[in-house]
């Protein structure tokens, strides 16, 4: 499988959406929803914004057909959704590379979406450490959260890559793991 990485363009827009919401939480199948879900609903004009904006939209393409996503920003961008507003409002309770995190020297990833017919086949691992690479040359820590009641994404993210769980936290009747890694 010739797995293609890439910095995403407006012109990939109705692609990714199609992909997300194939797997977000209002709409995913009852059979998919155990293997995890997107809680944010994405309109064309926020992953727009992602794209001119932030740069931080990045995405596996297989045979020219768009197979997986990762996002990226600043918490600026973030910040127009509640829960982020509220991860920005607590960043200092946490530390990585020995430097209390900020909106500064961090940045947030996520959400991550495979599609189901190439999950397990490292789809996940390449897309991640695109979008790493890409960001380190803005930020030097990553910052995430992963919802408790999503364990694959737990078990993907804690086994794959670097990140590691640097807190817990509830939000909207949700507990989350809240992980950072160095991005370089
Ligand atoms: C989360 C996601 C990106 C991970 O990519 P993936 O290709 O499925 O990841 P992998 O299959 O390589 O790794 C998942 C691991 O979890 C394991 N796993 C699967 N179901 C599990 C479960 N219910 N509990 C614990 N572990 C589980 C898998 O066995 C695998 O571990 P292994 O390789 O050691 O056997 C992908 O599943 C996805 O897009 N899910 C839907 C959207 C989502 O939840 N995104 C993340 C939240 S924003």
């Amino acid at each position: 499988m010739n797995v293609e990485l890439q910095v995403a363009t407006s012109s990939h827009v109705e692609d990714v959406l199609t992909l997300h919401y194939r797997y977000q939480v209002d709409s995913i199948s009852d059979q998919d929803r155990a293997d995890g879900f997107i809680t944010t609903a994405f309109t064309k004009d926020h992953l727009t914004r992602l794209i001119e904006d932030e740069n931080g939209l990045f995405i596996a393409t297989v045979d020219g057909k768009i197979v997986a996503y990762a996002m990226a920003a600043s918490w600026g961008f973030w910040s127009q959704w509640p829960m982020f507003e509220f991860m920005v409002k607590n960043l200092h309770d946490s530390t990585c590379l020995g430097q209390v995190i900020n909106a500064d020297n961090s940045y947030q990833y996520g959400p991550v979406c495979v599609d189901k017919s190439v999950r397990g086949l490292g789809v996940f691992e390449k897309v991640f450490e695109f979008a790493l690479a890409q960001m380190s040359k803005r930020y030097p820590i990553m910052v995430t959260f992963i919802n408790q009641i999503n364990p694959r994404s737990f078990r993907a993210h804690t086994t794959k890559t670097s990140l590691t769980v640097i807190k817990e936290f509830g939000f909207n009747n949700n507990q989350y793991y809240k992980l950072a890694c160095k991005t370089a």
